[in-house]
């Protein structure tokens, strides 16, 4: 029995529950001035703690709404994201998914994503490998930066971020194939597990945006690190591809 089994089932009810509602969303509310969260991602987040805590009451859980919910000392936590792309589900714009991932300190022990709207549903567990639909996932054979294709975001708040990511952009635009922007981080990630797209980077990240699909790269072959190259972090910068392109597209992060 894997980890992630008893929750298959409550991401994909979760899932079809925010289909039916896409772009129906009343309440918004801003956390920035471009940064929303509606009554489904509370919704979504409602019944994703109920099916954990139901599950494992002593584990933690990390949830981006509510924020730390303590478990027992020592006991795993939860990382999730109740939508990822909640801008697009505002606008009706179907590129979302619910994203969680379990980490026993430091390391990641699983991640699982499902995109309602092209009913896909990531999942990896460590050393066990990773699966859409439960077909096996590897990242793509791209060997050259200049053949990728490549994805990344930007912060909701230009004007106060740290690094607006403008810089990386330009720098990577002339020496890639493309470079696509599709607003979920997850969704990104798992596009790199799936051999879709080649890379992915964006700076200053949560953990919730990255665990998730991190543990899904990682388990299709592919390479996590922040822009200098050290494994391990999950959220801040973030740097993912097929691991080949990885030395490449970390050089130019590096500059600038
Ligand atoms: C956002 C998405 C987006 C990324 C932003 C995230 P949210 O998450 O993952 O792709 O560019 O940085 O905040 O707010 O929709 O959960
Ligand atoms: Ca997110
Ligand atoms: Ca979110």
């Amino acid at each position: 029995m894997g980890v992630l089994d008893f929750l298959t089932p409550v991401v994909r009810e979760v899932g079809r529950f925010l289909l039916e509602r896409l772009g129906n969303a009343q309440s918004i509310q801003f956390k920035g001035r471009a940064n929303l969260v509606t009554e489904m991602d509370r919704r979504s987040e409602e019944r994703l703690i109920q099916a954990i805590r139901a599950q494992h009451p002593e584990h933690a859980i990390l949830s981006e709404e509510v924020g730390a919910l303590p478990g027992g000392s020592g006991q795993p936590e939860w990382i999730l994201d109740p939508i990822d792309g909640t801008t697009n589900y505002v606008h009706g714009l179907p590129h979302f998914c619910v994203a969680l991932a379990l980490r026993q300190g430091p390391q990641l022990q699983a991640g699982l994503v499902y995109a309602p709207y092209v009913d896909e549903l990531y999942s990896a567990e460590r050393g066990q490998g990773a699966f859409m639909n439960g077909r096996p996932l590897q990242v793509s054979a791209t060997p050259v930066l200049d053949d990728a294709l490549l994805t990344t975001g930007f912060p909701s708040d230009l004007s106060r971020a740290s690094d607006t990511n403008i810089e990386h952009f330009l720098a990577l635009m002339p020496r890639t194939r493309a470079i696509r922007r599709m607003g979920s981080a997850s969704l990104d990630l798992c596009n790199v597990a799936a051999g879709r797209l080649d890379g992915y980077w964006q700076p200053t990240l949560p953990i919730w945006d990255v665990a998730p699909g991190a543990m899904i790269v990682e388990e299709a072959g592919g390479r996590v690190t922040d822009f200098v190259g050290h494994v391990g972090a999950y959220e801040g910068n973030i740097a993912a591809t097929n691991g080949k392109i990885h030395l490449a597209l970390v050089a130019v992060l590096q500059q600038g």
